[in-house]
């Protein structure tokens, strides 16, 4: 075979894998409760979480990562979904664990949900912050992204980002970075505490409430055998050129990004919450 012929069929796949494939949602993750109200659909190209009376449903990543920067989209549960909170989160695992959160509040038809985010580094968390979206997350697919890498965790929703958690190791702030954490999600029933403090409930004549995700991608490392190793990504569009998420930081653009979120959309941050802090507000709060 001339050789010219050889080094185009090995082109193909390499084009391929840099085109942006639907990542293949079965390869990824495992359905790991809720009796068959998990479902992988279209070939792994949609999965959907339900939620009724007697039971939510929930996966996990089969991989472990350090660091990475992790996209899903998700399309939450319409109508009245009071009561219902859809958790997305990377989690490691024991007593002192890190944790990087988001968990969204359902609400009643035409009322807002919650988007509520959290930082835990071994084992402490209690550093909430609360937004509202600038559009409707139960119309359309939107994009949720975690940038964790070992100077700061970004989160953002598609592409803007509405949250920074900087690494304050240096003022004595324990960081997320030597720990492996997996992907989990779960939709679950928190209608004791979830909607407006527990005083709406969940309307059970409106269930199953259905969650949707899609277009999942970790440019990420991957945790194998006591190891990390990044560059190659999973799931969709793992591209070989670049792994800059792993210096990010917010550009000019990004900041202002961020402060117009925070101005206009954030409803409640652990940093000015003066009265649950009374010994002072925590150490990362004094600095940024
Ligand atoms: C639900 O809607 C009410 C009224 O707009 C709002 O105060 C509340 O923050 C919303 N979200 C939740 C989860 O209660």
């Amino acid at each position: 075979m001339a050789s010219s012929t050889l080094s185009y069929l090995l082109l193909i796949p390499l084009l391929v894998g840099s085109m942006m494939v639907a990542a293949n949602l079965d390869q990824e993750f495992d359905i790991t409760w809720g009796d068959g109200r998990a479902k992988m659909l279209n070939n792994g190209e949609l999965l959907t979480l339900s939620l009724d009376k007697a039971s939510g449903s929930g996966f996990q990543s089969k991989n472990e990562y350090l660091f990475g920067k992790i996209d899903m989209q998700l399309k939450l549960v319409p109508g009245n979904s009071a009561g219902t909170v859809t958790a997305y989160y990377l989690s490691s695992k024991g007593a002192t664990w890190d944790e990087i959160d988001y968990e969204f509040l359902g609400n009643l038809s035409g009322d807002p949900y919650i988007l509520h985010t959290n930082v835990f580094s071994q084992g402490k968390g209690n550093r909430e912050q609360q937004f509202y979206l600038w559009f409707d997350p139960t119309a359309d697919f939107h994009t949720y992204s975690i940038t964790w890498n070992p100077q700061r965790i970004i989160f953002s929703v598609d592409g803007t980002p509405i949250r920074e958690f900087k690494n304050s190791e240096s003022i004595g702030v324990p960081f997320p970075k030597s720990q492996p954490m997996r992907i989990y999600s779960s939709l679950w029933n928190a209608d004791d505490w979830a909607t407006r403090g527990g005083l709406v409930k969940t309307d059970w004549t409106k269930a199953p409430f259905t969650a949707s995700y899609r277009n999942f991608n970790a440019d990420a490392c991957i945790w194998s055998n006591g190891k990390s190793s990044c560059g190659s990504g999973s799931g969709s569009g793992s591209s070989s050129t670049s792994s800059s998420w792993l210096s990010q930081e917010l550009d000019t653009t990004a900041q202002e990004r961020l402060r117009w979120v925070q101005k206009n959309y954030m409803i409640y941050n652990y940093c000015t919450d003066a009265k649950r802090f009374p010994q002072g507000l925590p150490a990362e709060c004094r600095t940024s």
